[in-house]
């Protein structure tokens, strides 16, 4: 049987950078032998515009009941509706509770970061994924007048927090045994946000009694955010909230090049549910021009494969990336001046002639 895959190109670039995800997973498994079942979901802005419809309870369970969701971008600058985004995305990784988004920062060949002396940058941002500010609890009173009040609330629960970081304590216990640092950064802001946070805090001193073998610091946000410029070897796993994550990672994939080029894994690890999607957005202004990187579709869908079992095939996507990104048979963010597609025939050449085999030794 194969893997159902959901896929949502989405808006802007999105459609662009999927269909370059999709020549290159079908690639892969070709060879790999895990088979992929695409199937095509016409949401995003054209829809909504069209219809008014964002993410229709049917599409919904359709949605719940593949084997994982592989999307390209939300956000059109036609749609004014504010609760766009939260009616598509955050709606699938809430009522799917995909608790975990896994954002990986690994500088794919030297000279990618605009950093003086970093040398090896490699760090995993655990995002909180269902709770923290996103959740939609608040209102507004008096709109649009000079008593206007506008709350968002910020959603902590026990059961949330507790669950994201040991998580990441196991995490980083992975990450050790790999050969990876294996250090803990816990990310919040408890001197400011002293109720919310304070139960982070606690969590956190709970958590670190459980695994006491795992080097674990902690960093308020705004030191975690000039940490990250000023040392970023320092990192190797960082846990935190939903809004400090969203910031932190755009943070972190520039240091490695930029955020046409880092993938994310929003998970469920109970359910094993996923939603597979690049970290940027949809970038209207790069829309319909072929210039879009390819690159964090891509290895999107790497994170897809392995966490469906396909660790082969997973890893011979990465190696074919930094293969290409070595040589800058890139799109112009990463230092080339391949279009889209270019830069996808480059990995899938690298995928065809294995030449990662020799280069990713050295
Ligand atoms: P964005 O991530 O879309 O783009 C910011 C900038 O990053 C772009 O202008 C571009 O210079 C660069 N960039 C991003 N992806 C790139 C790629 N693949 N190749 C080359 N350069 C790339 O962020 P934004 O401009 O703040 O948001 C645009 C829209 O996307 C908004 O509607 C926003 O809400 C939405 N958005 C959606 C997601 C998502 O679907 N997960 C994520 C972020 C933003
Ligand atoms: C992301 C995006 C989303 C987020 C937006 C589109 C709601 O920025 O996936 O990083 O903030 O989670
Ligand atoms: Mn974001």
């Amino acid at each position: 049987m194969p893997f159902r895959i959901a896929v949502i190109p989405g808006d802007g670039i999105g459609p662009e950078v999927i269909a370059q995800g999709m020549r290159v997973l079908n690639a892969v498994t070709a060879d790999s032998g895990s088979a992929l079942e695409f199937v095509n979901y016409d949401l995003g802005a054209e829809r909504y515009l069209r219809t008014g419809e964002i993410l229709p309870d049917a599409v919904f369970s359709e949605l719940r009941a593949s084997d994982a969701i592989y999307l390209g971008a939300v956000g059109d600058p036609r749609v004014d509706n504010p609760q766009y985004a939260a009616g598509l995305l955050l709606r699938l990784r809430f009522e799917l509770d995909l608790w975990v988004n896994l954002r990986p920062s690994r500088l794919l060949a030297p000279g990618l970061t605009p950093l003086r002396d970093a040398e090896s940058i490699d760090l995993i941002v655990v995002r909180e994924n269902t709770e923290g500010a996103y959740v939609g609890i608040g209102g507004q009173f008096k709109r649009g007048t000079a008593d206007e009040i506008a709350i968002q609330e910020d959603i902590n629960t026990r059961k949330g927090v507790e669950r994201i970081q040991r998580y990441a304590f196991e995490l980083a216990g992975q990450r050790h045994k790999a050969g990876h640092r294996g250090r803990l950064t816990m990310v919040d802001k408890s001197n400011a946000l002293y109720h919310a946070h304070d139960l982070w805090q606690r969590v956190f001193v709970s958590e670190r009694e459980r695994f006491p073998e795992i080097e674990a610091e902690h960093l308020f946000v705004d030191a975690a955010a000039m940490q990250l410029v000023k040392d970023p070897g320092r990192f190797d796993v960082v846990v935190t909230t939903n809004m400090f994550g969203d910031i932190l990672s755009d943070l972190a994939s520039e240091l490695v090049g930029g955020l046409g080029q880092a993938p994310s894994a929003n998970i469920n690890p109970q359910t094993r549910r996923g939603l597979f999607e690049p970290v940027h957005g949809s970038a209207p202004k790069h829309a319909g021009k072929g210039i879009a990187n390819p690159v964090g579709a891509i290895l999107a869908g790497a994170m897809m494969l392995r966490y469906l079992g396909d660790a082969v095939g997973a890893d011979q996507i990465e190696a074919a990336v930094m293969a290409s990104a070595r040589e800058r048979r890139t799109t112009r963010d990463l230092g080339g001046s391949l279009t889209t597609t270019a830069a996808a025939d480059a990995i899938l050449n690298a995928l065809a002639m294995r030449e990662f085999k020799s280069s990713s030794a050295s």
